[in-house]
């Protein structure tokens, strides 16, 4: 298994260019099956999971031209069937869509069960609770689901939970069915905004994304476009946080300062300068870290997936620091890692007391999942001496160059490979 290698204690310093954003993105490409078309994606973050839904789809049958600079050109035209059950299909989670989308285009489609990080029990029971609203049959074991419908018709949805998945999942089915269908309590994350942008781009006919109550009327069919991913809230975010943990000054560039506005706030309680300019964030650290308390909660509130790489920056703050993780129970099972490098963190179930210490120092530790692979950058950037992350796989499927990109900023990282 590949590993990193970091020699702490470097200030990052320059500018560093954010990606497309993964979560965006990952739905896109199954979308592209709701029509036999062809489409040009770009700002398509190349990572590994992207590459592994892409290779599920040449399976498939489209054809698939990766240009420089993150343009994807997709055909799907040749796509008659929506079966994926080869092995990569388990490998991510973002396979998932292929439901919706295979339903909605063929009103049949059957995938291996989605995979993705070990964070929690992760169901998908409001996903399939929106496909049987619409019509669908869903039959599935540990190894395989299958949805099928003679028609799918438009009705209201309320999820019980707030579900990015389910949200893009019945939005792809319901794009192609009869009449209108309400999604209520949907997700307002900006990957909502970006792929209704995508689908309506598409000749959906969609409102209200961004909203709790999302619409979408039925259309008869669809044709292919060109679209351009957002940036990477996440990526940007894990950058801003490396840059306050190393007493950098980092210039984030292309992001949307809108969608960074959970993190920038508690950046700033922690003392950390934050310059917003246009579309880039400069982040200035120098002044002493003090504790600060977070949830995690759907957007606008403060993202999930940098409750880990924020862990990492707190265990050297000032003070105690209260985390409550509520959306993935599983979610501090790394900060056992942060902890053999001297870190002092309790977690009780859904929460973790993190106690600042003045240092960290370098070990070898195991990045569990893609946050955690990051929570441990941004640790063996700030430690005393050598730290060795294992398991970097997990890195690799969602930070586009990040050790390319960490090494321009001056950071001393190097990839192992086995
Ligand atoms: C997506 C992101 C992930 C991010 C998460 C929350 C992808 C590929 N992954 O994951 O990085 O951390 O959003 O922003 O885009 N739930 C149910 N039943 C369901 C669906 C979800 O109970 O049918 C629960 C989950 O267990 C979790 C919460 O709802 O507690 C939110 O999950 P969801 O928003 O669906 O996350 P994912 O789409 O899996």
């Amino acid at each position: 298994m590949d590993k990193l290698i970091i020699q702490g204690g470097v200030s990052l310093n320059g500018e560093v260019k954010i990606s497309g954003f993964k979560n965006a993105a990952l739905p896109m490409i199954p979308a592209t099956i709701l029509a036999g078309a062809k489409y040009r994606i770009e700002n398509l973050p190349l990572i590994n999971d992207v590459h592994c839904l892409i290779s599920i789809m040449e399976q498939l049958g489209s054809n698939i031209d990766i240009e420089e600079d993150g343009v994807v050109n997709i055909d799907t035209t040749d796509i008659d069937e929506c079966k994926a059950l080869y092995e990569n299909a388990g490998d991510l989670r973002a396979s998932y869509y292929l439901l919706g989308a295979g339903l909605g285009r063929f009103k049949e489609v059957e995938i291996a069960y989605p995979g993705g990080c070990d964070i929690g029990s992760r169901p998908i029971d409001q996903h399939i609770k929106g496909f049987e609203a619409l019509g669908a049959t869903v039959e599935q074991d540990e190894t395989k689901i299958r949805c099928s419908a003679d028609r799918l018709i438009g009705t209201t949805i309320y999820l019980d939970v707030v579900s990015v998945g389910a949200t893009i999942n019945i939005m792809l089915a319901a794009t192609l069915a009869e009449g209108t269908t309400v999604i209520e309590n949907a997700a307002k994350e900006p990957h909502i905004v970006d792929m209704t942008n995508l689908l309506n781009k598409m000749g959906a006919d969609i409102k209200g994304a961004g909203t709790d109550v999302i619409k979408i009327n039925g259309v008869e069919e669809l044709h292919g476009c060109t679209h351009s991913v957002i940036p990477d809230q996440i990526e940007a975010g894990t950058y801003m946080i490396m840059a306050a943990a190393t007493n950098g000054n980092v210039l984030v560039k292309d992001v949307i300062p809108k969608h960074m506005e959970a993190l920038t706030a508690k950046l700033r309680e922690m003392g950390v300068e934050v310059i917003e300019k246009g579309d880039a964030i400069r982040i200035k650290g120098g002044n002493e870290l003090k504790a600060v308390n977070i949830t995690t909660l759907p957007y606008p509130g403060f993202p999930t997936d940098l409750q880990q790489p924020m862990i990492a920056l707190l265990s050297v703050a000032d003070g105690i620091s209260i985390i409550n993780e509520d959306i993935f129970e599983g979610r501090f099972k790394f900060t056992k890692e942060l902890v053999k490098m001297g870190a002092n963190i309790k977690v009780d179930q859904t929460t973790a007391v993190v106690e600042g210490v003045e240092k960290l120092k370098g070990t070898t530790v195991i990045g569990t999942d893609l946050r955690a692979g990051a929570a441990l950058i941004v640790a063996g950037l700030m430690a005393e001496g050598q730290t060795e992350i294992k398991d970097a796989y997990h890195i690799y499927r969602g930070y586009e160059k990040i050790e390319e990109k960490l090494k321009k900023l001056g950071a001393k990282i190097q990839k192992v490979e086995s």
